[in-house]
């Protein structure tokens, strides 16, 4: 399986770079002057979801360069493999099928687990008035956004706490104050042998908590490490740990949010499977958007870009994102083990909003570079005082305005002679207040914070990650990069706890030597 035509490729990265370099430094807002359309034709919809990328460095040209290199890259070909069940994980030798977990007809074993989860959900809650979740990475960080984004349609009466770290404050404050029994242990490991994990997993399990389950691919290891066999969800190899928030990695979700919840997640993330899979690019808001962080990436050069949730509820999204693009499409192989000419993905970083206006917005506003920003609102029902959510849009949407139009420096001496400045003080403080603008930014709308909107939005992020690898001709679904530092901090336990020898490097030998003592 590789029809990807890296020639051809090759090829189209070099019309994408024409096309780019038309537009990079074109000012934003003679883009809009030129077409009077430009809004809408640059705004696209999926279910639930609405994106306008009218504000970024492109236009329908560009759109038309990068769907040929979708082309080259045989998009089409991906996806329908990835949606067949084919082994699109090429170097693990895997299919990743994340999308069968929430399809409408599932396969039996998925169906059976769900079942299995509803259940159990019903029978433990008037057992227990805590849940300690352990798990990393992809068996911590969806479960803990879905907790938190869906906070209001919890039962009453179940707190949920999560560990993660192997500081052992984490673990440390995720039981301190329950009482054991009348706590779940849920121990969240795809491989049931990441070190953290086991270690949080063997401390909490000495505390003594009256329930014991654990949601894995590795069910045989789960047992023998002591937890009942009726207590162990399963999930499948086909399930990558960044993408298993569908399954019963889950599981503290299922238990704590009300009936019904949880498969409302997955029938939106299925409307948004449904439309990637069938919507032709020029139409694919996945597709689309994987483009353009490529072009933003390597076709304009910016390396990273922020996203900013402007809604509280989904501040967690940034740490959620990191994981899945970062973890997924930073590569520098591609898939037939070629350098890459260009990099897979940029750096994603990003807080909610409005919060983060009011610590790193200055850079985004004023540093030497310009970053790419991601604006997610939400246009449905908010929460709280009514008044506050025309104060959440005005700021959302005055943040990419200010971006996009900026202020000269003579604008900004104008606007302090006319306040009363004498001229000097003004020609001396202009630079300073002065706004580049024409930064580039994208405004995406959930139409309400539901649990299928939710499910739509992560969906989307998943598609989007997976486009975005075919757009860059690497295997989004491995990461053995996390392999040496997980190698290496193995061989140096036994050298700090124990004082074993070993063949380090001079710093490290250094550093073992004082954190010994
Ligand atoms: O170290 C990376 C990683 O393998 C992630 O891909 C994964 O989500 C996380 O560790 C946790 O792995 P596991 O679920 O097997 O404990």
């Amino acid at each position: 399986m590789n029809a990807t035509d890296f020639a051809a490729m090759k090829q189209a990265w070099t019309r994408v770079k024409q096309e780019a370099g038309r537009l990079a430094h074109a000012p934003l807002l003679n883009l809009f002057a030129a077409d009077a359309q430009r809004a809408a034709r640059l705004t696209f919809a999926a279910p639930r979801l609405t994106a306008d990328f009218s504000k970024q460095h492109i236009d329908a040209q560009g759109f038309a360069a990068l769907e040929a290199l979708a082309q080259a890259a045989a998009f089409d070909s991906w996806r329908a493999w990835l949606f067949a069940g084919d082994v699109v994980n090429t170097t693990e030798g895997r299919s990743a099928m994340h999308w069968a977990l929430r399809a409408p007809d599932p396969p039996a074993s998925v169906r059976e687990a769900r079942a299995a989860m509803a259940e159990f959900a019903q029978r433990i809650r008037p057992e227990i008035d805590a849940i300690v979740h352990l798990g990393i990475g992809g068996s911590d960080l969806g479960p803990r956004l879905i907790l938190d984004a869906l906070k209001p349609l919890r039962v009453a009466g179940i707190e949920v706490r999560f560990a993660a770290n192997v500081d052992g404050a984490d673990v440390a404050d995720a039981i301190a104050g329950l009482n054991p029994a009348r706590t779940l242990l849920i121990v969240v490991s795809k491989t049931f042998t990441t070190q953290e994990t086991l270690a949080n997993a063997a401390f909490v399990r000495a505390w003594g908590p009256a329930h014991l389950a654990a949601a894995t691919a590795a069910p045989r290891k789960a047992a023998a490490w002591g937890v009942p066999e009726a207590n162990i969800f399963p999930f499948w190899d086909w399930v990558g740990g960044r993408y298993s928030l569908w399954s019963s990695v889950s599981l503290a979700c299922v238990v704590a949010l009300a009936d019904g919840v949880f498969d409302a997640l997955l029938a939106g993330a299925a409307d948004m499977d449904a439309h990637f899979r069938d919507a032709p690019f020029a139409q694919n808001l996945p597709a689309l958007s994987a483009a353009l962080q490529m072009w933003n990436r390597e076709a304009l050069g910016h390396a990273s870009y922020a996203a900013i949730p402007y809604l509280e509820r989904l501040r967690l999204l940034p740490a959620y994102l990191q994981q899945l693009e970062m973890e997924s499409n930073g590569k520098r192989v591609t898939r037939a083990g070629e350098a890459l000419a260009r990099s897979a993905c940029a750096v994603t970083w990003g807080a909610a909003g409005t919060n983060a206006q009011h610590s790193f917005f200055q850079l985004l506003h004023q540093g030497v570079e310009a970053i790419p920003v991601e604006f997610i609102v939400n246009a449905g029902a908010h929460e709280g005082p009514p008044s506050h959510r025309a104060k959440v849009f005005a700021n959302a949407l005055a943040q990419a305005r200010a971006l996009m139009v900026g202020k000269s420096a003579a604008q900004a001496r104008a606007e302090m002679i006319a306040q009363g400045m004498n001229e000097a003080e003004a020609d001396r403080l202009a630079p300073h207040r002065a706004f580049p603008g024409n930064r580039p930014s994208t405004l995406m709308a959930l139409d309400a914070l539901t649990p299928q909107a939710l499910g739509a939005l992560l969906a989307f992020y998943e598609h989007r990650t997976f486009a975005q690898a075919v757009l860059a001709g690497v295997n989004p679904f491995d990461q053995w990069g996390v392999e040496l530092g997980k190698e290496m901090a193995n061989a140096l336990l036994p050298v700090l706890e124990l004082g074993a020898s070993a063949d380090l490097d001079p710093s490290t030998a250094a550093w073992v030597a004082r954190l010994k003592t």
